[in-house]
């Protein structure tokens, strides 16, 4: 990234906003505004935040879950220690991390019940858009599959997603495992941005099947 991006980005109000209320990243306030519109985090839940460094919606999801609740954030990068937040560095597309973050649940009060998962997850911009969009989705499917194995029945999640080819059938397939999924740009995301939050409530799990395949009763 060249001088240009940096002089531009410190010009940003809701950067230079982050910077005043000290926020790590101007993400928080998308995060917030997603809060107010769709209320995803309520006080006392068990949150895991993917992708979560530098730590902005981190650091809302703690404030929004009080301390009766529990916050883990995972990232490839390194994030610098938050107060009441837990971190665990690692790729979210590997089964290692997965059970990494499982371990650390299962050392809590409340066991591995997660009642919300967020993911602000992007990957490296390559300056090709399809396979920017297609990593974007490839990553939101880890999301899922990970959202799928640890939600509570009803619990929320939030997920970050390019749109583009890929993005209907992703969407769609969350429809299957959630009561309602909704679209939502909040203000905070940049005019040109390509991004798109899926906010998907009432998560279904799937019904233990018989050996024979078929749903039990
Ligand atoms: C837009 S930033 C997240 C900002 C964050 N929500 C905040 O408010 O501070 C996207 C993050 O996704 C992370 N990421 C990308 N691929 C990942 C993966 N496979 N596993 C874990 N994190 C990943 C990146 O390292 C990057 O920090």
């Amino acid at each position: 990234m060249g001088k240009n991006w940096f002089l531009e980005k410190k010009k940003e109000p809701w950067y230079r906003k982050a910077k005043r209320e000290g926020y790590r990243a101007r993400s928080a306030f998308k995060l917030q505004q997603i809060q107010e519109r769709h209320e995803i985090l309520r006080t006392g839940d068990t949150v895991i935040d993917l992708g979560a460094a530098p730590g902005g919606w981190s650091q809302v999801a703690k404030e929004l879950v009080g301390p009766a609740g529990r916050v883990i954030g995972v990232d490839l990068a390194n994030i610098a220690p938050m107060e009441g937040v837990q971190f665990v560095r690692g790729d979210m597309t590997k089964q290692e991390t997965m059970d990494e973050v499982l371990r650390l649940l299962a050392k809590g009060a409340k066991g591995t019940r997660v009642d919300a998962v967020i993911s602000d997850m992007s990957p490296q911009i390559t300056g090709n858009y399809t396979m920017d969009q297609a990593n974007s989705v490839f990553l939101c499917q880890h999301a899922v599959a990970f959202a799928r194995k640890v939600l509570d029945a009803g619990g929320r999640l939030l997920v970050k997603v390019f749109e583009g080819e890929d993005y209907p059938e992703f969407r769609d397939d969350l429809k299957k495992s959630f009561h309602t999924v909704k679209p939502y740009n909040p203000p905070a995301s940049r005019k040109q941005s390509s991004e798109i939050y899926l906010v998907a409530t009432g998560f279904k799990p799937a019904r233990p099947t018989t050996p024979s395949g078929a749903a039990a009763t």
